[in-house]
């Protein structure tokens, strides 16, 4: 086991430093950035069911249905397609109206998880295109669907998700991006542009990591809090939630995530000088917002950790604690800002002794109900 950890402590740690490389082979021979093209057999055969896709309807659970709803985000800004997301344990119970004019996009790490193949099942017969996306090869929803794209991650040991998670991102940017250009809905100077920027995302994502340290610090200064808020905004909206999956499933600490401008609907109640409060504020995205959602919670003072663009200054005067990731085009900060989320669970688990790759009560693959 030492040996497959490849040096590092824990396997969680080794998949949350394999990102830049699984995130390249995730790109490759799918994303010719010289000829501008984008290849992906699974849609490319079946693009005409994608192009008259009434809307696309995503199932996933836990760290997947993130990825789903990162994707809602990207496909509507990108493709114009409606899409809803879904969690198939609801989906596949609640008599859901399926239209065989619908695509169905199941996403799944390990591709055995039950919901989600009943789900996948219940579309198939009501006559809609099923796409899968997932990581294991040869698994029982990649087997289980007409078509779909490997995501190409590598295996995922550690039973929290975490380079699942962003390959998973990048497959379905892939597959907006595709459908944007081909339902012409995105112009030829942009869709380079776009992925231009995505081919240097792998680097980005090496110099987020470089932050590690400076995130172990923070983490040693929370690591005892009982309760932690996360809030992001649009693209990073579904990373707050996947920041709080994080540190609840590896830590064991109360955590939440909500739109940022949620808060003040609710979860502002909760903040106190105990409330260690995680704030995604990148640059571009709803920034002066998220700005002022950051006044308002240093006003009862709680205590703010910042994920912001490199050089910021603005968050950095009202942050206890900033932690930078390099600036990228909007849809794409997902895929940057899940990093230092990733290492702060991991920080305050270690540190709190908790066992990181196989958190109580939790398996890798939920293959039951
Ligand atoms: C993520 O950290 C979790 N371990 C869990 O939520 C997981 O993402 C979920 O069970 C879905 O698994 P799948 O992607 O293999 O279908």
């Amino acid at each position: 086991e030492q040996i497959e950890k490849g040096g590092y402590d824990h396997f969680m740690l080794k998949e949350i430093y394999e990102q830049p490389d699984a995130i390249r082979d995730t790109f490759r021979g799918r994303m010719l950035v010289d000829q501008g093209l984008i290849k992906m057999a699974g849609i490319d055969d079946h693009i005409d069911k994608f192009l008259n896709a009434k809307r696309i309807i995503i199932v996933a659970c836990g760290t997947s249905w993130h990825a789903g709803l990162v994707a809602e985000y990207v496909f509507e800004e990108l493709a114009r397609i409606p899409v809803e997301v879904e969690y198939a344990s609801e989906f596949r119970y609640r008599n859901p109206v399926i239209d065989k004019e619908d695509v169905l996009i199941a996403i799944s790490q390990s591709g055995e998880t039950a919901d989600t193949m009943a789900a996948i099942k219940l579309a198939k017969e009501s006559g809609a295109f099923v796409f899968g996306v997932c990581n294991v090869v040869g698994s029982s929803i990649s087997r289980e669907t007409h078509a779909g794209a490997y995501t190409h991650a590598g295996p995922e040991i550690g039973v929290a998700s975490t380079k699942a998670f962003t390959t998973q991102i990048t497959v379905l940017t892939l597959i907006a991006l595709q459908l944007a250009k081909k339902k012409g809905k995105i112009s030829t100077s942009d869709f380079h542009t776009y992925l231009n920027e995505l081919e240097t995302i792998p680097e980005k994502v090496a110099e987020a990591l470089t932050s590690n340290e400076h995130i172990e610090k923070v983490a040693e200064i929370y690591k005892d809090a009982k309760n932690c808020l996360y809030l992001g905004r649009g693209f990073n909206f579904p990373v707050a939630l996947e920041g709080a999956l994080k540190l609840k499933e590896i830590s064991y600490i109360h955590a939440e995530g909500y739109p940022a401008a949620e808060m003040k609907h609710g979860p502002i109640a909760l903040i106190d000088e105990q409330m260690p409060v995680v704030v995604i504020a990148t640059k571009k995205g709803h920034y002066e917002k998220v700005v002022s959602n950051i006044q308002e919670i240093k006003s009862r003072s709680g205590k703010i950790i910042g994920i912001v663009t490199e050089g910021d200054v603005d968050v950095r005067n009202l942050a206890d604690h900033v932690i930078e990731v390099p600036e990228t085009i909007e849809f794409m900060t997902p895929l940057l800002t899940t990093i230092p989320l990733q290492l702060l669970s991991y920080h305050i688990a270690v540190k709190l002794g908790k066992n990181v790759d196989q958190p109580r009560n939790l398996a890798k693959s939920v293959t039951v109900e």
